[in-house]
């Protein structure tokens, strides 16, 4: 059908977000992951999660438009551009210092995937542990991170995008398979049963997940950098 999932092909842009290369991949944003626009960005999570065009969002596709210096598209690639969204310690992508920001990491991935042992589901409290372990390795691995309120606030926010796109958006648990799939595979995992939200995902929602998240984490920034809210480059 229309929305069948395909592996991209090699003209077709994809970028560090595991959401939006998902929704190209079945055809809900365009297959090549180029020309798009605010308004297609919107219509794209609402057909593909049932994620409401709320303002949070709508300021990520807004910030994607200041990743290149197209006038009013982005391609899912530019996404990748450092410090505008993308961050350090992601779930699932390097540092950019460390070389690729932008593919699916297996080792980075190894936090999240091994998280919540003994379940078959991830939770609000094992994605809150997952934030912390990443910025403990990440210390390591790359003492120049940059992790501010900002960072912090970018990743608990993800995070409850994956728990409330893959699985119940009401109370943020979500089934392990389908969490890896949409990372390793950037497939929406229908033959694995799961099914686009029943219900709307909006700011009532996210906030909760978000601040359950929240709850089950410590967070204090590191490094040089103390608050940069937006740094363009
Ligand atoms: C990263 C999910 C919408 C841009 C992420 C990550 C997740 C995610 C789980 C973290 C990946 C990781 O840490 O490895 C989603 C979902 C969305 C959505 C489910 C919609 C329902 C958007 C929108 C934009 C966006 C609208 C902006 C156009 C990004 C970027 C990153 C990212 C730039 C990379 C951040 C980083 O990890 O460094 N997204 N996202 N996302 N997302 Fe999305
Ligand atoms: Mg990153």
């Amino acid at each position: 059908s229309a929305h069948q999932w395909q592996a991209p092909g090699a003209n077709d842009s994809r970028g560090p977000c595991p959401g939006l290369n998902t929704l190209a991949n079945h055809a809900f944003l365009p297959r090549n992951g180029s020309n798009l626009t605010v308004p297609i960005i919107m219509r794209a999570l609402e057909s593909g999660y049932n994620v409401q065009p709320i303002d949070i969002l709508r300021v990520a596709a807004k910030l994607g438009l200041l990743t290149t210096d197209e006038e009013e598209s982005f391609q899912l690639q530019n996404l990748a551009l450092h410090g505008t969204i993308e961050h350090d310690t992601s779930l699932s992508r390097q540092d950019f210092a460390q070389g690729d920001n932008l593919h699916f990491n297996e080792t980075i991935f190894t936090a999240l995937n091994n998280s919540n042992p003994g379940v078959d589901y991830y939770n609000t409290t094992s994605a809150g542990q997952v934030l912390i372990q990443r910025l403990e390795e990440d210390k390591i691995a790359n003492p120049n991170l940059i992790n501010t309120a900002k960072e912090f606030f970018v990743r608990v926010g993800e995070s409850a995008l994956y728990l409330s796109v893959m699985g119940n958006a009401t109370t943020g648990v979500a089934p392990k398979q389908f969490v890896q799939i949409f990372f390793r595979e950037e497939r929406l995992p229908l033959a694995e049963g799961w099914k686009r939200s029943e219900v709307p995902i909006n700011d009532d929602t996210l906030d909760f997940v978000s601040s359950e998240i929240r709850n089950a984490t410590t967070w204090a920034p590191s490094g040089s950098v103390i608050c940069p809210w937006n740094r363009l480059q």
